[in-house]
């Protein structure tokens, strides 16, 4: 199942899709007993986790969270272009979480050894095969999430649950969850604000051309496409399915 939402200010769109991990989280916990989620990139996310931890901080048993990653560019941690240095500073050093329970890509390594360490950190802590009960993900302007790109030749290798990649821009060596574990979770939030989306939005939503961002939907789970106005102002309003004011 899609949904479309649109946030007409950043404000709302950063509030809705703070709650919407909130909610999707204390469900997992409620019902399971602990949540699993990868964590997107880039830098969109960042006022989301900031939110997370601090407004919000007390809304989730972030003791029963375990914190993975959808993928990492191959730098360093400390390093201004890692997912997981974007995410330390904004969530999860604000929330003193535990290093157990945060899984990161070891980007620093050769991409084949952190591709079988992290796969193995995936089978061990989220099952086999692992079924996130939360992803987040962002939308490229050429229609990439995760860092699976319109060139990637094989969007889920057999066998593997993440793999390395090529971008079209620096950093060019990246890790990735596979097509196959995307579509493998329970609840998928596409989180795309700004304008320069809008293109990819439109192509991805409505002419339903075969981009990475468009394969994502897992037949046992729910996406949510969480759009700022900008960034839904060429679909069709057909599509949008509420709007937040
Ligand atoms: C990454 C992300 C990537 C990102 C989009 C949007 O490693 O960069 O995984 O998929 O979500 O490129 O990036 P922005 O949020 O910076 O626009």
């Amino acid at each position: 199942m899609k949904r479309i939402v649109v946030a007409q200010t950043a404000r709302s769109w950063e509030r809705a899709a703070a709650e919407e991990v909130v909610a999707a989280l204390a469900a997992a916990v409620t019902e399971n007993g602990r949540a699993t989620m990868a964590l997107a990139g880039g830098s969109t996310p960042r006022p989301v986790y900031r939110r997370l931890a601090t407004r919000l901080r007390k809304n989730v048993a972030w003791d029963k969270v375990e914190i993975f990653f959808g993928d990492e560019r191959c730098v360093p941690p400390e390093s201004e272009e890692s997912n997981f240095h974007m995410a330390r500073e904004s969530l999860i050093e604000p929330l003193k979480l535990s290093s157990a329970r945060v899984h990161r890509i070891e980007g620093e390594l050769d991409p084949s050894e952190a591709a079988t360490r992290y796969g193995a950190e995936l089978g061990r802590v989220v099952g086999d095969p692992p079924r996130f009960d939360l992803v987040l993900l962002g939308l490229g302007e050429d229609g990439h999430t995760a860092s699976l790109f319109p060139a990637t030749p094989d969007l889920e290798p057999a066998g593997r649950w993440v793999f390395p990649t090529e971008a079209p821009v620096e950093p060019r060596h990246r890790l990735s969850l596979s097509l196959s574990v995307l579509n493998l979770a329970r609840r998928v939030v596409f989180l795309v604000r700004g304008g320069r989306k809008a293109e990819a939005v439109a192509r991805v939503l409505a002419e339903g051309e075969k981009l990475p961002a468009a394969r994502v939907h897992p037949p046992g789970g729910v996406v949510l496409w969480l759009l700022d106005h900008p960034a839904s102002s060429k679909l069709d309003e057909s599509l949008v399915g509420e709007r937040l004011p």
